[in-house]
């Protein structure tokens, strides 16, 4: 380690064994907090300015991501309010969501009655309005 610079004071201090910035990015989100969110929660956010959206099960808060979105903001308004799983896999299946939405993650995806879906029961995620078949919910 190099010195401080002359007439620099240094207020960083020595943290403890496994509390270096590196361990608390490492972190994960704390599971007894996990918030269980339903669908007609999710439908509630439904704008530019308040938008949430279920992919692969998880509920994200898109609201901040809409300018960052490579592909613009207008794809992530069509899944606003909705499960865009399906719309997603057509773009870009292999885009990492948990990674790149990690900070934006509101909680999990559960039934009307608060229970937890199996595996395998999926919301029903909107495709996108082609051909005749519109789906407005
Ligand atoms: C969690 C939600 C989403 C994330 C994290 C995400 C992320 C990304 C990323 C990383 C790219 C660049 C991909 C690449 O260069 O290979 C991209 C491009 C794109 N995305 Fe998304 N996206 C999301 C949702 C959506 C949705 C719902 C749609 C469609 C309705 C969509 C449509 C597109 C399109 C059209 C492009 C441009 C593809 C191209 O021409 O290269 N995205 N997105």
């Amino acid at each position: 380690m190099s010195e401080a610079e002359p007439g620099k004071v240094r207020r960083k201090m020595a943290v403890g064994e496994g509390r270096s910035m590196m361990h608390w990015l490492n972190l994960r989100p704390n599971v007894k907090r996990l918030r269980r969110v339903t669908m007609s929660e999710v439908k509630k956010h439904n704008t530019r300015e308040d938008c949430w959206s279920v992919y692969r099960g998880k509920v994200y808060d898109m609201t901040p991501f809409f300018e960052y979105h490579p592909g613009g903001p207008k794809y992530i308004l069509m899944a606003a309010g909705k499960d865009g799983t399906k719309l997603f896999d057509k773009y870009h299946k292999w885009v990492n969501i948990d990674f790149i939405m990690e900070k934006c993650f509101v909680g999990i995806l559960v039934n009307e009655d608060g229970s937890v879906p199996a595996p395998g029961e999926e919301s029903e995620s909107i495709e996108e309005e082609e051909s005749e078949q519109t789906q407005d919910e």
